[in-house]
């Protein structure tokens, strides 16, 4: 998730208003941030890596000149976070004379790139943007366009025709010394919103970025284009040109409240940020998912390390590698390395250590053990750039953007769609599972962002309600077996972390040797009930909490009427997922709930107290 903001002013220099408005974008991303305008016929730029203050300070963004400009605040994904993977990018032409800032992921850039590298062009960057500025290039050069948009510019009708050759998600904007007066503005995915102010007009990811400037807004729609201009603003359609007539909006949000897109906390935002995210992690290269594997396969021993939510992935990972690739793996808790492995793990060791910043010192210290002792070292963070990703021999990027809220939400469930594709791919490579399964695995996958999308409209509701229900309770079980084992700990967790309750999570059929002593009239027992192998050992475990005075809440797929009859409340799951995939929306429920006790009880789910984001302590 990176910020893009750009404008057309009627009078002084946009450069220190993108430079205020990327700096209200930079809860996006933040590890390079760039800026280019156009004054006089010429294109202007700056771009470096770091914070927006730290590369304010080395080269000074508010000292270029010109009325027009764009921006760009970045996150990476392709392309580690160097100076020259920040944006904008450009084509071959020197000086420059296309300037592009992209947020989003273009599905098809392995492609294009070789067809322009193959036409001649030369790449600077590793990023999959720098196809779009040598795509208009190659457009304008090789009069490939027809003027489609009826516009009186071929630099626009060029632009569009690239913009036609993307597959993948994208909100981009452009500016050229070809038609230095406009900016093009498209998207298909990614957020695009334009502000309207007197004496300018504005673009941007969200309206954090303009707000303290003007409050009315348009909200650009997938498919479509803008060109802005001085007194020009036309919205078109990107398959056909043709005009589209769009009201503007007045928004009264905060400052803090646009920030969270007008949710009230950052959590419920980054819940309802899970399909967009769940479909960035479906358009992970296959180089990457293949590399991994290949290492996976040759392993003498897999160990996987992490802590908290990104444990509770491994655990769930290691089900997803048993069952798909008939590898075993070693989920551990990273602060536990050491003492259990640090001796035994060697150079036949794969650790494939999982951390959603990529910073967590547990982590890192049992990757630091490993590697002296020869170990090969895979990574599978959210932060490319992070020390994860420095000291990994392969690392993959879960592409989920910035995660504001201490508790993990959205960045679990995407670690938990790469884990389950890289089992799918190792299972192709060692030949376990048949093709019809592989298919049929590919196609539930695809699937789940809409599944989880329906059951944050459908279900949300039933939460905070079961969260009225339940708010007095002073503690709860959560159970499951099998992988759900692993969406129990994780639902557990998400409720002791934000809303104080203790917790514990066990596999069910652990609970009677032990825990069910607990059990007295009306205590609150949580079962993930997917329909898999384990489904008929659950209901006997929900009966014999039941018949001790349990209050059963289930999560379990919609048309299970036995599982709905025995329980005194349920949550429905839209059915076919297979028992392997169930993890990611079975705990999307799970999460919504915590939250929603958290609301009840009055604490603050973004800031739960004595908790950090990133636990860089050991
Ligand atoms: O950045 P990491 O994934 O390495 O972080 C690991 C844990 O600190 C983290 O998951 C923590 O447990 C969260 N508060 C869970 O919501």
């Amino acid at each position: 998730m990176c910020g893009i903001f750009g404008c057309i002013m009627k009078d002084g220099k946009v450069a220190p208003t993108i430079h205020a408005a990327l700096k209200r974008l930079e809860y996006r991303g933040y590890d390079s941030v760039g800026e280019a305008t156009i004054d006089d016929g010429k294109l202007y730029v700056k771009k470096d890596t770091g914070k927006i203050d730290e590369v304010h300070e080395r080269c000074n963004l508010d000292d270029l000149p010109g009325r027009i400009g764009i921006g760009h605040t970045r996150w990476a994904t392709h392309g580690a976070p160097f100076q020259v993977n920040a944006h904008p990018h450009f084509g071959c032409s020197d000086p420059p004379r296309i300037a592009v800032v992209h947020n989003g992921i273009i599905e098809n850039f392995a492609e294009l790139r070789k067809e322009l590298e193959d036409a001649g062009h030369l790449f600077r960057s590793k990023t999959d943007t720098e196809v779009i500025p040598h795509l208009i290039e190659e457009m304008l050069n090789s009069r490939q366009f027809a003027a489609t948009v009826n516009i009186d510019s071929e630099f626009i009708n060029a632009t569009i025709a690239a913009i036609g050759r993307l597959q993948g998600s994208y909100a981009l904007a452009i500016v050229s010394t070809m038609d230095p007066g406009r900016i093009v503005c498209a998207r298909n995915e990614s957020p695009l919103v334009l502000g309207i102010a007197d004496d300018a007009l504005y673009f941007a990811s969200d309206v954090t970025a303009f707000l303290p400037l003007t409050n009315k807004v348009i909200f650009v729609e997938n498919g479509e284009f803008v060109v802005l201009g001085e007194d020009l603003l036309e919205i078109r359609r990107l398959a056909d040109g043709n005009p589209i007539s769009r009201k503007t909006k007045l928004v009264d949000w905060s400052p803090g409240m646009a920030e969270k897109q007008g949710y009230p906390h950052f959590m419920l935002k980054e819940i309802h940020e899970q399909p967009r995210c769940l479909r960035n992690t479906l358009r992970l290269q296959n180089k990457y998912l293949g590399l991994l594997p290949t290492f996976l396969d040759r392993a003498r021993e897999v160990i996987m390390v992490a802590c908290g939510t990104s444990y509770h992935a491994c655990l769930a990972a290691s089900y997803m590698f048993s069952k798909l690739s008939f590898l075993a793996t070693y989920p551990v808790i990273a602060s536990e390395f050491a003492e259990q492995h640090g001796k035994s793990v060697n150079i036949d060791s794969t650790i494939l250590a999982v951390s959603q910043s990529g910073e967590t010192a547990d982590t890192l210290s049992a990757v630091e053990t490993a590697r002296q002792r020869a170990a090969t070292i895979l990574g599978l963070t959210n932060v490319v750039g992070s020390t994860l990703t420095r000291i990994s021999r392969v690392y993959i990027g879960q592409q989920s953007g910035p995660e504001i809220g201490v508790a993990a939400t959205k960045t679990f469930t995407s670690q938990l769609s790469v884990l389950s594709q890289l089992a799918i791919q190792l299972a192709k490579r060692r030949g376990k599972i048949s093709q019809e399964e592989i298919d049929l695995l590919e196609e539930k996958i695809e699937n789940i962002p809409d599944i989880v999308e329906g059951i944050i409209e459908t279900q949300e509701e039933k939460m905070r309600a079961l969260a009225r229900k339940y708010k007095t309770k002073q503690s709860f079980f959560f159970l499951g077996r099998g992988i759900s084992y692993a969406t129990a700990l994780e639902g557990s967790l998400k409720l002791m972390e934000i809303a104080y309750i203790p917790s514990l999570a066990f596999p069910a059929g652990e609970s009677k040797h032990g825990p069910i002593s607990l059990i007295t009239q009306g205590f609150p027992v949580i079962f993930v009930c997917p329909p898999d192998e384990t489904r008929r050992t659950v209901v006997g475990n929900i009966m014999e909490m039941k018949a001790r005075g349990a209050s059963i809440i289930a999560i379990c797929e919609e048309d299970d009427e036995d599982i709905k009859k025995l329980v005194d409340d349920y949550v429905e799951i839209k059915r076919g997922i297979p028992g392997v995939l169930s993890p990611i929306p079975y705990v999307v429920p799970l999460q919504l709930f915590a939250y929603y006790m958290a609301i009840e009880r009055g604490c603050d789910p973004d800031m739960p107290r004595n908790l950090a984001k990133s636990v860089t302590v050991k």
